[in-house]
């Protein structure tokens, strides 16, 4: 694999030549390991999504991008755009990295309509030349055409007194007449928390509130990607602490996607009102960093980094890493978050049952009753996922190439259930009971997958073909 050196990381898209480029795209189209009909990088390594929002009868969505190597290098938004939120036009890249604030790297942010256009809030990355971190929040205007107006100067220059530079990926919200932006921070004693700011225009001034109370004084040692959901009358606070208490939460990747349910925001007193307890977003092996976008009478949206900070995959030797979830609508189920994927348009015919070859991109649909206790192996000698249903809990092993497994669990109620398990040419989605609970991750075949089953089996099997798009 590799080695990347920090001037390497951080060379000005500028020293490429656009062969290079062309290289590395070819590569990643031509992968045994590219995706059919989820979101992938064109080249490079692609991470959290941004600016997620619904504007002009469209939905917009960027990613953050490194387009030369499957690093944490130089980062910029890549623009894309859909009507359906399954087929996405290509819109090029956003907003680029340039001196004074946003030098070693455009980070994440948000995006919000406002009458015609959209604004965007981001963090600009800066490293001085010993090495200091330096965030600032920006701003810029994307007109109804996609042009990008970024503003001269930053809209919150610098954290406030009592906090670290770790701090970013404002969160813009229009809520009673009045703009917010909730940011992940990190305290000056290394606990992570979340701050929020309020201003009477996108543009500023902004003016500090307050960090939020939402029933944790801190968490960990950094909180990444906050963001509100409104969802079905209730708002949900879902955000990535970094080096998170086990004890408070039980979790098995390197940081956890987590959030809580409230009744409301108090922006007055910066404070969720009956804030509930931790879950986790997703109980897979690579979710992180989910953005929403809160479209007003439809809803709201989310989607998902598949892939974790500080962590190495076997794309990585095509110089790519990175996939984002499919899209998915939030909703509220019996105190959790139910997640449906939106495939309507990608959902084919029903496979025949004649082999069990399984296809790259599909969905196979299980369902079992409440005193199942079955093992499923999807893969071949190599790789796979075993899928072991008991009445009490689901667990998921996933067995790699290199010979490495883990395992992931769900806990279950003792009763009759469905799931619908997503499978594209390098990630799944297992989605149980239209998505009250969910379980995606990464997983690189090195060949054709078949479905093992018991002969007395408990579960029913069906498969149904996916679309390609990508
Ligand atoms: C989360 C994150 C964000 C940051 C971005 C940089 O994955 O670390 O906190 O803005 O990635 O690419």
């Amino acid at each position: 694999m590799k080695k990347w050196t920090d001037m390497q990381r951080n060379a000005r898209y500028e020293t490429y030549s656009s062969q290079t480029l062309a290289t590395l795209q070819a590569q990643q189209a031509n992968s045994l390991w590219h995706l059919h009909y989820h979101l992938q990088p064109k080249s490079g390594l692609m991470n959290d999504p941004n600016g997620f929002v619904y504007a002009n009868n469209r939905w917009h969505l960027a990613y953050q991008n490194f387009p030369y190597g499957a690093v944490h290098g130089l980062k910029s938004w890549h623009e894309i755009s859909s009507d359906d939120l399954q087929h996405w036009q290509d819109d090029g890249v956003g907003l680029q990295p340039h001196a004074p604030y946003s030098t070693q790297g455009v980070y994440s942010g948000s995006a919000i309509a406002v009458g015609e256009r959209c604004f965007l809030m981001y963090t600009g990355n800066v490293f001085t030349e010993s090495g200091d971190r330096i965030s600032t929040q920006l701003g810029a205007w994307v007109d109804a055409d996609g042009t990008i107006d970024e503003l001269a100067t930053p809209l919150i220059s610098a954290p406030p007194t009592g906090y670290t530079q770790h701090f970013r990926d404002p969160q813009i919200l229009h809520q009673n007449g009045r703009y917010y932006a909730i940011l992940g921070a990190q305290r000056q004693d290394l606990r992570g928390t979340i701050l929020i700011y309020s201003a009477k225009q996108p543009e500023g001034p902004w003016q500090f509130e307050g960090p939020l109370d939402f029933g944790y004084e801190s968490l960990g040692y950094m909180i990444e990607c906050p963001n509100l959901a409104f969802v079905d009358g209730k708002v949900a606070l879902i955000f990535c602490p970094q080096g998170l208490e086990q004890s408070l939460l039980e979790y098995g990747n390197i940081h956890p996607n987590v959030y809580l349910l409230a009744d409301a925001v108090d922006w007055d007193h910066h404070k969720l009102i009956r804030p509930g307890k931790l879950h986790n977003l997703d109980f897979g092996f690579d979710g992180y960093a989910a953005q929403v976008a809160n479209a007003g009478t439809q809803g709201a949206r989310l989607i998902s980094w598949l892939g974790l900070p500080d962590t190495t995959y076997p794309s990585d030797g095509e110089d790519w890493q990175g996939c984002l979830s499919l899209v998915r609508e939030l909703h509220l189920q019996a105190g959790h978050l139910r997640q449906t994927p939106v495939v309507d348009a990608l959902v084919g015919a029903v496979n025949s049952e004649t082999h069990d070859k399984i296809d790259v991109a599909s969905v196979l649909h299980f369902e079992w009753p409440a005193d199942v206790e079955e093992t499923l192996y999807l893969g071949n000698s190599q790789e796979g996922l075993e899928l072991h249903l008991s009445p009490q809990a689901l667990t998921i092993k996933r067995i790699e190439t290199s010979g490495v497994t883990a395992t992931r669990h769900a806990t279950l109620l003792p009763e009759a259930h469905q799931a619908d398990l997503y499978l594209d040419a390098s990630c799944f989605e297992l989605y149980l009971d239209e998505g009250t609970v969910v379980l995606s991750g990464r997983i690189f075949p090195s060949g054709d997958w078949y479905l093992s089953r018991p002969t007395q089996n408990q579960v029913q099997v069906t498969s149904r073909a996916m679309a390609t798009i990508f």
